[in-house]
């Protein structure tokens, strides 16, 4: 069953005439971009910096309005819908974000962070919220004693886990992560990636998984989309990718992915060699 769905999507920065600069050309974001993710399945997306990633993810999650093109949730074109009709399949799609302490309020405590969504969607009780906030906190590896914690006072990995624990707080189906675990060390990253595996299990989850690192998606992913100036040039099952890349552009990010042993380490392909072939 399709879950999600983007047909012919594009986005356009900057278009519209401006009479004080002139001469200054917009950027096409997205371009002509179209997928389908079914239930259940991990995508992996990859790509340059700058090549639509985190566009597209405002796109799907309604944050944003394309310039033309679809989008379809459960076979429901909401391209259309207002913010406010938004609001019942907004409690089935989430996002963790890269840097969660500048998503979360600084004068709220873990508790009204991941409180929140739930009050917003109707929980008053206070008992009930509390007991909704210690589970989801279980399930994120933290402690009953973090809920009185303001976000500045967590580690970068804890921050991220109260960044998920507030995110599967409504139980989504589906879980839009923008590079989350970038800023955090190579043990800590992989901790996460399990935790994610396991809440997948857990609660049936759905994931998109932005990143630039095609080593991290490897083993998460089901399939590995790959983007390149705002159009996806390349699905595969992540394995096909790391042995077969089709996509110049695949090979490229391949090249540049750290090998441990520099007997095994390829020729990096430049940029420049790239386009004077
Ligand atoms: N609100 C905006 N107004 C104008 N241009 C924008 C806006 N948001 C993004 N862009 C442009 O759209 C292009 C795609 O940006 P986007 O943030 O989607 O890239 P990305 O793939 O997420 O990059 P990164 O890996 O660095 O996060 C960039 O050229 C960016 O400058
Ligand atoms: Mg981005």
């Amino acid at each position: 069953m399709k879950l999600l769905e983007a047909v012919s999507l594009n986005k356009r920065y900057g278009m519209e005439r401006r009479w004080f600069t002139p001469g200054v050309r917009g950027v096409q974001a997205v371009n002509n971009l179209s997928f389908s993710l079914e239930s259940g399945e991990t995508l992996g997306l990859v790509g340059e910096s700058g090549c639509g990633k985190s566009t597209l993810a405002r796109l799907l999650l309604g944050l944003e309005k394309p310039s033309s093109g679809r989008v379809l949730y459960r076979s429901e074109d909401y391209t259309d819908w207002s913010f406010s009709k938004m609001r019942t399949i907004r409690n089935r799609m989430q996002m963790v974000f890269q840097n969660s302490l500048a998503s979360f309020n600084p004068l709220f405590t873990v508790e009204q962070i991941i409180g929140e969504p739930l009050r917003n969607y109707g929980e008053r009780k206070a008992q009930t919220l509390r007991v909704m906030v210690e589970d989801t906190l279980e399930r994120v590896g933290l402690e009953r004693q973090h809920i009185h914690r303001y976000p500045h006072e967590l580690s970068g990995g804890q921050q991220q886990r109260v960044g998920i624990a507030r995110a599967i707080a409504l139980r989504p189906e589906l879980i839009i992560c923008d590079e989350p675990f970038s800023s955090l060390d190579v043990t800590l990253r992989k901790q996460m990636m399990d935790l994610l595996q396991e809440l997948k299990r857990e609660l049936g989850l759905s994931y998109i998984f932005i990143t630039h690192d095609l080593s991290v998606v490897n083993r998460f992913c089901d399939s590995v989309a790959v983007m390149y100036q705002g159009g996806i040039v390349e699905r595969q099952t992540g394995e096909h990718i790391m042995q077969h890349a089709d996509h110049p552009h695949t090979r490229r990010l391949l090249s540049a992915v750290p090998v441990q042993d520099p007997r095994l380490r390829g020729h990096r392909i430049s940029r420049e060699k790239e386009y004077r072939e």
